[in-house]
């Protein structure tokens, strides 16, 4: 839809929440926008986060001779925020405005695609940035796309249209499993990995990898009874609150184990 939008010339942002796994990072590379569009991608790094701007930086790097472009007050301000001028400072303000010119520069040519994955790590002057650019974007053919893991203090984001990306249903988790893991898998302990993972793809193939180390398989032919320690396991498990069950993943390994 949003895409759609941008050969209208009309733009917007969306930022895609969830925890860590639940297919954010492929969503994003999932996004297939019109061939003719420019394409601006980052992820935020954690090494980065303290150092003001450095993110709207190497964003912004591929676009950066439009500067020359921009209005003088915004043009200082953005060298002075980048260190390649003196004559202004790093107005906020300014370097708002001036990543929006910048942006809308690129965008006179051809669709802007931003895609900034792992936005949790962005730094917190960057974070402001390009969210007071999402919010200007209306009549821009300017797309924002944000992935953020949730949870995060990342409060910067917070009014944007957002996507709350859920677990995969249990078939289809079912299904990815099999795929993934498809090695013979005994009946109760796939239960059990499917319902600790809840819908979460990256844990799907974790959890059934520990549950292998940890001898949760049996051998084809052999039968799909549990053993005790399983049979045990399962029992414990389906009496713990939801909740608790969720956020401890590595329950079934400790299980496992124990
Ligand atoms: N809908 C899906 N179906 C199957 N596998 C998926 C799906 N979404 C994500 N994955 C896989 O799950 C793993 C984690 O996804 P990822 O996008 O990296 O999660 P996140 O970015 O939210 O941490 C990756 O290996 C990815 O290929
Ligand atoms: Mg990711």
């Amino acid at each position: 839809m949003l895409l759609d939008g941008m050969s209208d010339k009309r733009g917007g942002a969306l930022v895609v929440r969830g925890e860590l796994g639940i297919g954010k990072t492929a969503l994003l590379q999932g996004v297939r926008p019109s061939p003719d569009t420019l394409v601006l991608a980052i992820s935020g790094v954690e090494p980065e986060k303290e150092l003001d701007f450095a993110a709207l930086h190497r964003l912004c790097a591929p676009v950066l001779p439009g500067v020359n472009r921009l209005p003088a007050p915004q043009r200082h301000a953005l060298e002075a925020t980048f260190g390649t001028g003196t004559e202004g400072h790093p107005d906020r303000l300014l370097v708002g405005l001036a990543a929006l010119g910048l942006l809308s520069e690129a965008a006179a040519e051809r669709p802007l695609l931003c895609v900034i994955d792992d936005a949790q790590w962005l730094d917190q002057a960057t974070a402001h940035t390009l969210a007071f650019v999402a919010r200007r974007v209306h009549n821009e053919p300017i797309v924002l796309v944000f992935a953020v893991r949730e949870p995060n203090d990342r409060s910067e984001l917070t009014g944007l249209p957002e996507l709350r990306l859920e677990g995969l249903a249990e078939e289809d988790a079912r299904k990815l499993l099999s795929v993934r893991f498809p090695s013979p898998f005994d009946g109760p302990v796939r239960d059990c990995v499917v319902s600790e993972a809840q819908g979460n793809p990256l844990a799907l193939p974790e959890l059934s990898r520990t549950a292998d180390v940890a001898g949760g398989f049996t051998s084809p032919g052999t039968g799909a009874r549990p053993s005790p320690l399983e049979a045990d396991l399962r029992k414990q498990l389906a009496g713990l609150p939801r909740n608790t069950r969720i956020r401890d993943r590595s329950s079934v390994a400790d299980g496992l184990h124990r």
